[in-house]
């Protein structure tokens, strides 16, 4: 499909939560990027009265360059849904799941995909039974935020308890993961297929916030050091942990390997990032597709599927 038969096409950009910044810089790059291939496209910051700012906009198509709780977790989706716009990325039901990550642990243990054991933490959990069950070796996160906000990696009782209160600022549902120690990797996923998988080394104790957006020294290995035997299984895994979401039109899979091999599934992004520095943007040039190819790529693929 070209850039004009996609119609008139609204990308959703800001928002409320937590990750409004790296959200503008991902609205501006899929603007930009639909501008210089000559779509009709308009920019929207979406504030808190979305539902009355889509209502008057006149628009064919939305593309979601939302992140996080708002824009990333099914409610801007149902907006679209009731108002019968067509919109990249999944549905209500699989970035509701999505956005957080205990409930998708539950779907994948369900499904007997590998994920790391994980206990939900309240004000009065057992710190040290917890630690002890975590093999004093775990990291400490909101169930729905993104970009590593809120999240520490912890050895004691103590530091768990610590963990959980800061954590607590992000999000009320707080989880405890156990510490995979190994290398780590994310698998983009885009109209169905498994892109190249991306190897992230950062000289961090995990990939944080500075690691993911303000270090200079994170290194993105592509193609990554895996086999092509381990790449093809680890990107066979990863379509599984989508589908079995309910995840649909693109999204990335972040997972951990251990020093035996075995991948652990961490979390699934129904809604990634797309700066031009961007993860999913970085496998999919690596499969020969650009930017702005990747952008209408998934408008498209937003637009047929809406037409089913
Ligand atoms: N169980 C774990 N073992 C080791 N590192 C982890 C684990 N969980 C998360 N991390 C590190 O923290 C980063 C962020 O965690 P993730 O679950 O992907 O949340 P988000 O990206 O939504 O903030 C990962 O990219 C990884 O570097
Ligand atoms: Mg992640």
């Amino acid at each position: 499909m070209t850039a004009q038969s996609i119609g008139k096409i609204a990308v959703l950009m800001g928002g409320t939560s937590a990750e409004r910044p790296v959200s503008l810089r991902s609205g501006d790059a899929v603007f930009s990027a639909l501008k210089s291939v000559g779509a009709d496209v308009v920019a929207i910051d979406v504030q808190a009265h979305a539902i009355s700012q889509l209502t008057e906009l006149d628009f064919d198509i939305a593309f979601i360059a939302l992140h996080g709780r708002g824009g990333e977790d099914g409610t801007i989706q149902g907006v679209l849904e009731w108002l019968d716009k067509p919109y990249t990325g999944s549905g209500v039901m699989a970035s509701a799941l999505a956005m957080d990550k205990w409930r998708t642990k539950m779907i994948w243990q369900a499904a007997g995909l590998p994920t790391p054991t994980a206990f939900l933490l309240e004000d009065n959990s057992d710190w040290s039974g917890l630690i002890n069950a975590l093999d004093l070796n775990a990291i400490v996160k909101p169930a729905r935020e993104g970009s590593s906000i809120g999240m520490r990696r912890v050895h004691n009782a103590d530091e768990l308890k610590n963990s959980y209160e800061f954590a607590c600022e992000y999000d009320g549902m707080v989880l405890a993961e156990r510490w995979v120690e190994g290398r780590e990797f994310t698998v983009a996923i885009v109209d169905g297929e498994a892109l190249p998988v991306i190897q992230l080394k950062t000289s961090h104790e995990f990939y944080d916030y500075d690691a993911k957006y303000e270090a200079n020294d994170t290194e993105y290995l592509l193609p990554s050091e895996l086999s092509e035997i381990e790449e093809r299984h680890l990107q066979q895994l990863a379509l599984k942990a989508f589908d079995i979401l309910g995840a649909q039109g693109w999204g990335r899979i972040d997972v951990m390997q251990d020093r035996s091999g075995d991948f652990w599934l961490l979390e699934a992004n129904t809604s990634p990032g797309m700066t031009d520095h961007s993860l999913v943007p970085m496998a999919a040039k690596a499969h020969g597709l650009d930017f702005s190819a990747l952008v209408l790529r998934l408008l498209t693929e937003a637009k047929q599927r809406h037409g089913h």
